[in-house]
């Protein structure tokens, strides 16, 4: 039994989004276990990790979502951004593609995400930056035009994931 349950002072629920492959679910596994796979599949539906994060002096339970990145292998969309406080909407810095579908996942997230949802934009696989198809600046830019939070990351590294998905729970309180 987890006796964390009962001192806990807020639960809240956070989102992953982006395309296929840019590395979602290992940001995930990384920050909530400290694991990397290599050879991870697509995710097929929804799965979530829980982690527990002290912020000054209170004790917050973050439950974050993942789902896949491909249409056919994802979850009913408005459940599952229901109720969700944060969000990290992931590219990958070496797929141009991925960075274009950015504005897309960003408007599915404010029609149906909460209004007040905190997103932070992140460059994921930053340590393949000889094979960069997305500048940093460009990053910065979009983020600070919409109004995110931005951070490049690498998964396999183990780079900024804990400031990336701190940064997002320490703006929600
Ligand atoms: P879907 O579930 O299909 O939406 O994909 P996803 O966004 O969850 O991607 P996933 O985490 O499964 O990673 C896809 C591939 O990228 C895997 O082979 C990972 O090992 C690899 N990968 C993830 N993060 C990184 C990273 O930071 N650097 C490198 N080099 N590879 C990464
Ligand atoms: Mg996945």
């Amino acid at each position: 039994v987890d006796s964390f349950d009962e001192e806990c002072d807020y639960l809240f629920k956070a989102v992953l989004t982006g395309d296929s492959a840019v590395g979602k679910s290992n940001l995930l596994s990384r920050f909530a276990r400290d694991e990397f796979h290599l050879d991870s599949k697509p995710t097929i539906g929804v799965e979530f990790a829980y982690r527990n994060v002290r912020v000054g002096d209170k004790l917050i339970k973050a439950q974050i979502w993942d789902t896949a990145g491909q249409e056919r292998f994802r979850a009913i969309t408005s459940s599952y951004y229901r109720g969700a406080l944060g969000a990290l909407l992931v590219y990958d810095i070496t797929r141009r593609a991925t960075f274009d579908s950015i504005k897309k996942w960003l408007h599915e997230l404010r029609e149906f995400g909460n209004p007040d949802i905190v997103i932070v934009l992140v460059g994921n696989k930053l340590d393949l930056g000889s094979s960069r198809e997305v500048d940093l600046e460009d990053g910065k830019s979009f983020a600070e035009r919409e109004g995110l939070c931005f951070m490049e990351t690498s998964a396999l590294e183990n780079l900024n994931v804990e400031d990336a998905f701190l940064q997002m729970i320490t703006k929600i309180h």
